[in-house]
């Protein structure tokens, strides 16, 4: 059977680094609430001018330098992301043609912070399927320049980033088992009420900014992550007890305990970096997984979970053998 398999990662954070003291400036919050319902100490922020091309092209050196790949091996780019530079044309070409990657399939998936899941199963698809040799799947965002400063429900959550991997295929070992989901009618709990086909007219003005019932979603996230996790697990024929390590999304610790509690896991065995990164939405597994591997955590082997859960809602989860 071939897998594919990541064989390098990457991530880019912007440079300004905004700590709870900082927020605590700008909204009526302080670093106790903030630290404690949410995980979140610091996160980056883009600056005004950065775009997520930009962040994604970094994230993307370092993965493909790991990987020990020239640009001119990737044969397909994918990009999660629900911030892009434009409408057209979409983040993966951009990235291809700055970084000098031949001409190839270069496409955005938007899922919000399930972004980088859904480009990961995507690319794992097309190298099963023989039609894709080396992919460049990112998850990137500059979510901070949609969100509200004045509005202390959102504003102390989240951060922007990329994260990169670079997928190709292997005999022995890699992504064992993806799942995907999404349901609509939980729109109104997050969102974001500016579009290309609706409320034009909002762009730019005081509400254009993300709408979160944040204590609602908090409980559909815990419910359904925990649901697909089991879900993935069954699936694929293995234990909880097998996983060595969980990578989710960085949304709230509380939810990542949660769902470490729910798979028995020690918190030894999660990846954590909510505190430096607040919610970088799409960004946050592949950053959390670049971390872990590179720290000397995650090792060549074992067996991995990454999942996800977003505005839609979206979720997914990815097993793999690193
Ligand atoms: O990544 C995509 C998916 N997103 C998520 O998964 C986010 C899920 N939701 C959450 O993480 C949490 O619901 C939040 C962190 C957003 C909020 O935490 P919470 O424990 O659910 O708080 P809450 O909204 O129920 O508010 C509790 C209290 C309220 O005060 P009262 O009404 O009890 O007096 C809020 O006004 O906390 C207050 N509050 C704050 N206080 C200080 C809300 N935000 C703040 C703040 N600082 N920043």
């Amino acid at each position: 059977m071939t897998y594919s398999r990541i064989v390098g990662t990457g991530r880019y954070l912007p440079e300004q680094i905004m700590t709870n003291a900082d927020v605590e400036k700008i909204v009526d919050t302080s670093d106790e609430w903030i630290r404690t319902r949410t995980g979140v100490e610091r996160r980056h922020v883009c600056a005004p001018d950065q775009t997520t091309s930009e962040m994604c092209i970094e994230a993307a050196k370092i993965a493909i330098e790991d990987a020990g790949i020239d640009v001119t091996d990737i044969d397909m780019v994918i990009t999660g992301t629900t911030t892009p530079d434009l409408i057209f044309p979409n983040v993966s070409t951009l990235v291809q043609h700055k970084l000098g990657i031949p001409a190839c399939p270069a496409f955005s998936l938007e899922a919000a912070c399930t972004g980088f899941i859904y480009a990961l199963t995507t690319a794992d698809k097309f190298i099963k399927a023989g039609e894709a040799k080396c992919v460049l799947v990112m998850g990137a965002e500059c979510i901070t320049k949609l969100v509200d400063w004045t509005d202390r429900n959102t504003c102390v959550l989240f951060g922007d980033g990329a994260g990169a991997v670079i997928l190709q295929p292997s005999e022995e070992h890699g992504i064992i088992s993806c799942h995907l989901g999404a349901d609509g009618q939980y729109k109104d709990l997050l969102y974001y009420p500016v579009g290309q086909s609706s409320n034009l007219a909002l762009a730019g003005t005081a509400d254009a900014n993300i709408i979160m019932s944040g204590n609602e979603v908090f409980k559909v996230a815990v419910k359904t992550l925990g649901k697909i996790a089991a879900e993935t697990l069954e699936d694929a024929g293995v234990t909880k007890e097998e996983l060595d390590w969980l990578v989710p999304h960085q949304a709230n610790i509380r939810i990542i305990q949660a769902m470490a509690k729910r798979l028995e896991m020690p918190m030894e065995k999660v990846i954590v970096t909510v505190q430096d990164h607040g919610n970088t939405s799409a960004a946050s597994v592949p950053m959390a997984l670049d971390v872990g591997i590179r720290d000397g955590r995650i090792k060549p082997g074992q067996l991995v979970l990454m999942e996800a859960f977003g505005g839609g809602f979206t979720w997914g989860s990815v097993l793999m053998r690193l």
